[in-house]
């Protein structure tokens, strides 16, 4: 028996992302038999009509393969139940515990998709009605906090209510298919780990693009920027699973404890270092895919003169022995040219070339894990040309998983809740790895607060802003899109 009850029920989030999610994990058989689902916010709704917005959910944000048949939707429609909840109200907390058959039972979830100044208010007003005890589970939806020292005020006040392990705090990322294989591809082969390191690797790159502007989201993103929205937590927790040393199982706290040994190892940043190894853009009208689009500043929500960024790019460091000296470049922005993520490790240039000539600059080596729009994992080898002469070109070994793979697509959200209902803490952030991630964002946070002319434009529908490409020309580098071959 599972009790799942989600706080911001009637949110975007909800609607996008956790009820599809849920309702694709009804339609694959993947819930137990005896599965409840609460919606709780503040608006006073029916089951009836909170209903009627789960199906809407269901019907505009579910991935094809998780539609179901009318019978199935009926069905689902049938567990779920609605309970009004403000925080600040005693009576709507003791309302929902007489709803709830078994509360602080292990199956019970509460999933806070709430901004983060509710978080301790929710689950003190639960503790305080008997809902959660050391039993039930809490999952967090990032943002945790707006910086570390907010982060660790919340992680403080939580452990007086929740141990650790009931804690799981979400990282959409990481519920990812390839960021699993990520791990698989490391740590289930032999061939990569030799040359895992700065002797052979010349850079990393990191890089998720997306297409989109704020949407709905102007005057949240405005507060957040794209930093503490996609560096502080998705990028950083690719980039400690791309470099973290072999754990010595696959347990939650093995794989946790080496990642979080890579956030601390990160060199922090001083002020004259910021304006050199970092790049912030906003960008302004321009086209994606051939639509016209308006500026950030003009979107509802946003000021005008706004200072938030919607892109960046880094050029992060690890300082430890495996990685010394290697830049780790970090980069994201809304409404780019396309959506993407990727992974590339870029290996060092062969120390001299037989073939001379035109071949002595070539392309190294390179591996690109495509986590979206395709999930791919490609190593780049150099080859002859079929013919005569030695013409050499760029060839793929290419695990194209959307090609060669039947099994269904398990979407992030679903893999995460289907984990923290089993109680598998593996696929979320620990505490302390939060708090490493902001110490380092943190200063980066400040300069940029004091120094707003570094704010760069950039068009809607490019790559970002020209000092993107530069932070990497530097050191001999360019960024995927912009290597020409030769
Ligand atoms: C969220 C950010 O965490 O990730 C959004 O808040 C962003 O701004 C989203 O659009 C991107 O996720 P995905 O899975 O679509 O790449």
């Amino acid at each position: 028996m599972t009790t799942f009850i989600l706080f911001g029920g009637t949110g975007d989030l909800a609607k996008r992302k956790v009820i599809p999610a849920l309702y694709s994990a009804f339609v694959n058989d993947r819930l137990d038999a005896n599965f409840h689902f609460y919606g709780a916010a503040r608006e006073a709704l029916t089951d009836e009509e909170f209903r009627v917005r789960v199906t809407a959910s269901i019907t505009n944000y579910s991935k094809k393969d998780a539609i179901g048949t009318h019978e199935q939707l009926q069905a689902f429609l049938a567990l779920t139940f609605y309970s009004k909840i403000d925080a600040r109200i005693a009576a709507d907390f003791e309302q929902l515990k007489t709803k709830i058959a078994s509360p602080d039972s292990h199956s019970t979830l509460f999933y806070l998709a709430t901004g983060p100044d509710l978080f301790v208010p929710i689950v003190e007003r639960l503790s305080h009605h008997k809902l959660v005890g050391s039993q039930a589970r809490v999952v967090l939806e990032k943002p945790l906090g707006h910086d570390a020292q907010s982060a660790r005020d919340i992680n403080q006040a939580l452990r007086a209510y929740l141990n650790e392990n009931q804690i799981y705090r979400i990282d959409h990322y990481l519920g990812k298919e390839m960021v699993q294989n990520l791990l698989a591809l490391r740590f289930a082969n032999l061939f990569l780990e030799p040359l895992w390191n700065r002797t052979w690797i010349h850079d990393v790159q990191i890089s998720i693009s997306e297409q989109v502007g704020v949407e709905a989201r102007g005057e949240f993103y405005d507060r957040t920027g794209a930093l503490r929205d996609m560096v502080q937590n998705h990028l950083l927790q690719l980039l400690s699973i791309v470099a973290m040393e072999p754990p010595i199982n696959a347990g939650p706290d093995s794989i946790r404890d080496e990642k979080v040994k890579i956030l601390r190892a990160l060199h922090k940043f001083s002020p004259e270092e910021i304006s050199k190894k970092t790049v912030r853009g906003q960008y302004r009208a321009g086209a994606v895919d051939g639509q016209v689009v308006i500026g950030y500043q003009d979107e509802p929500g946003v000021p005008i003169h706004s200072h938030t960024e919607t892109f960046v790019a880094i050029q992060a460091e690890i300082n430890n022995w495996r990685w010394a000296g290697v830049p780790f470049y970090l980069r994201t922005g809304k409404r780019m040219a396309a959506r993407s993520a990727e992974i590339t490790i870029n290996f060092k240039h062969i120390p001299y070339s037989i073939f001379g000539g035109a071949h002595r600059n070539f392309r190294s080596n390179r591996l690109v894990i495509t986590l979206q729009p395709e999930e791919s994992v490609e190593l780049f080898l150099k080859a002859k040309e079929p013919g005569e002469g030695i013409h050499l070109s760029d060839v793929a070994l290419n695990l194209d998983f959307a090609t060669n793979s039947t099994s269904r697509r398990v979407q992030a959200y679903e893999r995460l809740l289907l984990d923290a209902m089993r109680g598998d803490l593996t696929l979320f952030v620990r505490d302390d790895e939060l708090g490493a991630a902001w110490d380092w964002v943190d200063p980066i946070m400040t300069a940029w607060q004091l120094d707003t002319d570094g704010l760069k434009s950039y068009m809607a529908g490019s790559w970002g802003p020209a000092a993107s490409s530069y932070l990497l020309a530097q050191h001999g580098s360019s960024w995927g899109e912009e290597f020409i071959d030769n």
